[in-house]
């Protein structure tokens, strides 16, 4: 039996200045191992809901509901500690995310100092090329003394990768985090995260990348969970014309 590593229960986001529930009462399971994926349109939630999980919230939101990680729960004082080290973030803007003054490196060891006083910085940056070179960065002592702009989008996604996967997080959030990048080297990140065999919810509105890496999926819309199922149903039996829609949409090649 696969343990539930997250419990989302009843979760609402509201914003009071224009009366909006964003996200309305919606509850879900992230159990340990899976990719599960949530699908749906601009504006469905998708985001929020990450937010919510990794504790960072729009400061104008009112959050209800409850979330546990690993029977914990994480409201209403969310634990600074779980962000970065137990969840962990792939964003999908890699220029915005990294500084542009510091060396990629740097960055990515800084990452892992917070968590390991105890090592030497000889060792943390041991760990952080190791971690390179199993992302598939070919030239690791390079990409470390980069700049983020000198290294390519793909290089770039692969170093945020590490960066996440560096303080060995029990889970792994990825919002949009292959959506920039040209369809080959988007290719080759979904199967690093494959590869990685982590816990990782994987958010976007391309239903080719959820047939890709997915193991379950959550269709969502105007801010509700509509079908929750295994890939191979949504794909096979779709219960909702929503997704059907989602699915029609597909480009085929
Ligand atoms: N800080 C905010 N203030 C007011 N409304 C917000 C705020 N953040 C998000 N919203 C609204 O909440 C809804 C859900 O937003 P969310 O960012 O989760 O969507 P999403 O599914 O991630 O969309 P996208 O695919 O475009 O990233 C949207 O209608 C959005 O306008
Ligand atoms: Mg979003």
């Amino acid at each position: 039996m696969s343990q539930k590593l997250l419990e989302i229960k009843d979760l609402e986001i509201y914003f009071p200045e224009n009366d909006f529930k964003a996200l309305k009462s919606i509850s879900f399971d992230i159990n340990e191992g899976e990719i599960l994926a949530l699908v749906g349109e601009s504006g469905s939630g998708k985001s929020l809901t990450a937010g919510a999980i990794i504790g960072l919230n729009p400061l104008n939101s009112v959050i209800q509901g409850q979330i546990s990680y690993k029977g914990q729960e994480l409201y209403p004082d969310y634990p600074e500690k779980l962000r970065g080290k137990h969840i962990a973030m792939i964003p999908q803007d890699t220029l915005s995310a990294l500084n542009p003054v510091f060396r990629v490196g740097e960055q990515v060891y800084e990452a892992l100092d917070i968590w390991r006083k105890d090592l030497s910085k000889e060792e943390k940056k041991a760990i952080v090329l190791k971690t390179f070179a199993d992302v598939g960065i070919a030239d690791p002592e390079t990409c470390y003394q980069a700049y983020p702009h000198e290294i390519s989008g793909g290089m770039r996604q692969r170093a945020m990768i590490a960066m996440a996967v560096i303080n060995e997080p029990d889970i792994i959030i990825a919002d949009e985090a292959t959506t920039a990048l040209d369809v080959t080297v988007q290719a080759l990140i979904l199967k690093l995260l494959k590869d990685l065999n982590k816990t990782i919810l994987f958010i976007t509105h391309d239903l080719g990348v959820v047939a890709e890496i997915a193991d379950r999926v959550l269709v969502m819309r105007h801010g509700t969970i509509l079908e929750e199922a295994d890939v191979y149903s949504i794909f096979e039996k779709p219960e909702h014309d929503y997704t059907k829609e989602l699915l029609a949409s597909i480009p085929r090649i």
